[in-house]
């Protein structure tokens, strides 16, 4: 088999501006070793997200001069609406600014005290979202998926067994939906099976519980179904998505991932009173219910990301390229997720610096050192993203210390990612002097944002 190359050829470029390792230990210095405070213009591979960073196509940015920018019932909204009818299948379509506002807007009508959702693993913005409404949130992944190096092909599955038993003690007028979050980012980017998918549903629909989708990465989850579970490879990708929507009774999208957008995203269900609600409340946070938060020319870009990110050349070469920078490391001995995600590498930073102890964040410790070797960007998903306290002042770790690489949709090409891949297998052959931060400076939530750290002597 050839080379999988990028499917595209590149008519615009971004100059990036190269620093020297001396300016980046300074960088890194005044950026109180966090890489969210560091300046984009100082990175020169930024991997913090996938989110929003993707390259539109020439037939987008075609697309954003088509943007009809009137108030109510431009046709840039109907493009949109069928868009995203043609692959969820769902009635009632609500733009909203970015996926996090849809969350608001659903969970502030069906959430509140006393309420419970579960998912397969809740992303951050959902969960702070559920829980800022009162109500809480419970993740059931499978067991596959607690293990960061062991591989299995599908795991963003759900454990139904603990999902069924939790739905049966908890009763299910206490939950008001189910969210499977396709592909499970915070899992590691990991899809869900077709199977699996239908087997929740069956669940959801004994107990009478709604079942909705996370569908930020639809198309990654679409694709590795195509590859991975039987009975799908010879089925188109968009067939596949179609039927991932098809047992949902709604979903949220942010159309920053999976739509190549630079901003946006929606709310999509098939129940016309709950639709209406949310609508009520659009037109006070978002705005009218044909345009969300967004401009016509965001419809417009969004309309037609929906249509590209199912081109299964696109697909073979957005997880071929993830696949090839975890080879690449797992053959050098780097600890990382197995098998690659969709979105992201994800280093086990609790295996490649085990000489730092969870309360000296070595994830944070080796985003720090990927950007000084090679100004690399990545972010820390572990004790400083979530850790917390015990009641005596004590710090409590995460469940597992990773480092996220979330490779942007159609921005780097091969080269790049073998830079990447030269730049921690470096890190890694001197790992041994890499050291434990402390904080000292943070915020009560979300600290991670804007922490200030200081290197351990
Ligand atoms: N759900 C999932 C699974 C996500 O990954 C994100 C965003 C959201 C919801 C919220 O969407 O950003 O448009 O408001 N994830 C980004 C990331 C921020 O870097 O993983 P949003």
């Amino acid at each position: 088999m050839k080379t999988i190359i990028e499917p595209f050829r590149i008519k615009s470029i971004e100059p990036i501006r190269f620093t020297t390792r001396e300016e980046r230990v300074a960088k890194l210095e005044e950026a109180f070793y966090n890489p969210f405070l560091l300046k984009s213009d100082d990175v020169i591979i930024d991997l913090l997200t996938d989110s929003g960073t993707s390259a539109m196509s020439s037939n987008q940015w075609a697309g954003m001069m088509q943007g009809d920018e009137s108030y109510a019932g431009s046709p840039s909204f109907f493009r949109f609406r069928d868009a995203v009818h043609g692959i969820t299948g769902m009635e009632h379509i609500i733009p909203t600014h970015q996926g996090r506002a849809a969350e608001k807007i659903l969970f502030s009508i069906l959430g509140g005290k006393g309420k419970h959702f579960v998912s397969n693993t809740l992303f951050d913005t959902t969960r702070a979202n559920i829980e800022f409404s009162g109500a809480e949130g419970h993740d059931f992944v499978c067991d596959e998926g607690k293990f960061p190096t062991i591989p299995a092909p599908f795991k963003g599955n759900f454990n139904t067994k603990a999902l069924e038993e939790f739905i049966i003690k908890t009763g299910a007028e206490n939950i008001p939906l189910c969210m499977v979050t396709v592909t499970n980012n915070s899992g590691g980017g990991q899809p869900v099976s077709m199977a699996n998918i239908r087997e929740v549903k069956r669940i959801c629909v004994k107990h009478g519980v709604p079942m909705y989708i996370d569908a930020c990465r639809f198309a990654e989850n679409a694709y590795f179904i195509k590859l991975r579970e039987e009975g799908y490879a010879h089925r188109p990708v968009k067939d596949i998505a179609r039927e991932i929507f098809s047992y949902a009774d709604g979903c949220t999208m942010s159309a920053k991932k999976d739509a190549f957008a630079n901003i946006g995203g929606f709310l999509a269900m098939h129940d016309p009173k709950l639709a209406q609600e949310c609508r009520n409340l659009l037109v006070i946070t978002e705005g009218f219910p044909t345009y969300g938060g967004l401009a016509g020319r965001d419809l417009e870009a969004i309309a037609i990301g929906l249509e590209e990110v199912t081109e299964e050349n696109y697909l073979q070469y957005r997880i071929r390229s993830i696949e090839y920078l975890t080879q690449k490391l797992v053959n050098e001995g780097v600890p990382v997720m197995q098998p690659g995600g969709g979105h992201a590498v994800y280093l086990d930073a609790a295996q490649f610096l085990p000489h730092i102890p969870p309360h000296q964040f070595p994830g944070q410790a080796l985003t720090g050192a990927l950007y000084i070797e090679g100004g690399v960007r990545g972010v820390e998903i572990g004790s400083l993203m979530f850790g917390k306290y015990d009641e005596a002042g004590n710090p409590v770790a995460a469940a597992l210390e990773l480092v996220r690489l979330a490779i942007p949709r159609r921005v780097y090409t091969q080269s790049h990612i073998d830079y990447v891949a030269e730049v921690i297998i470096d890190v890694f052959k001197r790992r041994n002097e890499i050291k434990g931060l402390k904080i000292i400076e943070e915020s009560p939530l979300l600290r991670h944002f804007t922490a200030k750290l200081a290197p351990l002597s």
